[in-house]
């Protein structure tokens, strides 16, 4: 399972890195605009920024909502560097956006997606990545995470590569949950991630541990 941060922060982005355990991130809109990245020029240099101190894939979402604009923005993201994956949003053109780039071996991931039959599409389309938001659904009293189970039940059924993203986690267990279905990445906070790390019989263990080796070492 891959771990992928979701933030456009600089810091916690590092710290995720230097844990050893990151394997990418993913950014949209809202969370360049909560670090007050704003300006197309200070939104590109960010993404570099971003892919200098991670290895591997980082999404950068389009702005626009129309075919030509996307794959002219899409374009001109990927020339950044490598490791960046042109996020596109689920919407009729976006799922063309989506085949345009995939036939010319540019990497997506198509976000906002609710439903397996938007799945179904983004995978159609020859996407790297499909973004099912695990927590809006749970926001409106539905299972977040029987999307990811159903969409990993017909992804399986036809063998279909593209990757099931799990976004929009909010916490440890939908991280723990994500991975016994079987999502092949979550992208989440770096509290949820955190999180994984905590168990108070850890904390007893090790305050016990050192206190035993104390004593015996006086
Ligand atoms: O990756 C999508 C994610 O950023 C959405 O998360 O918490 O805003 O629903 P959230």
């Amino acid at each position: 399972m891959k771990f992928f941060i979701d933030t456009a922060n600089l810091d916690q982005i590092k710290e995720a890195q230097n844990m050893g355990i990151l394997d990418g991130v993913t950014t949209n809109p809202s969370l360049m605009a909560k670090e007050g990245i704003t300006g197309h020029d200070n939104i590109l240099k960010h993404y570099v920024d971003i892919c200098k101190i991670v290895e591997g894939d980082v999404s950068a979402e389009v702005i626009a909502t129309d075919f030509e604009g996307m794959v002219k923005e899409g374009e001109a993201l990927a020339e950044l560097n490598d490791q960046i994956v042109v996020k596109l949003p689920m919407i009729k053109d976006g799922i063309k956006a989506c085949k345009y780039f995939s036939d010319r071996g540019i990497k997506t991931n198509v976000t906002l997606v609710f439903s397996p039959g938007q799945a179904l599409l983004a995978a159609k389309a020859g996407a790297t990545y499909v973004s099912p938001f695990i927590g809006r659904l749970d926001d409106i009293s539905t299972d977040g995470l029987n999307l990811i189970a159903e969409i990993r039940h017909i992804y399986d059924n036809y063998g279909f590569q593209t990757e099931i993203l799990a976004a929009s986690v909010r916490h440890t267990m939908h991280i723990i949950d994500c991975a016994k279905l079987g999502a092949d990445v979550m992208t989440g906070p770096l509290s949820a991630i955190e999180g994984l790390l905590k168990h108070p019989l850890t904390d007893i263990g090790l305050a016990k541990f050192l206190e035993d080796h104390k004593k015996a070492n006086q």
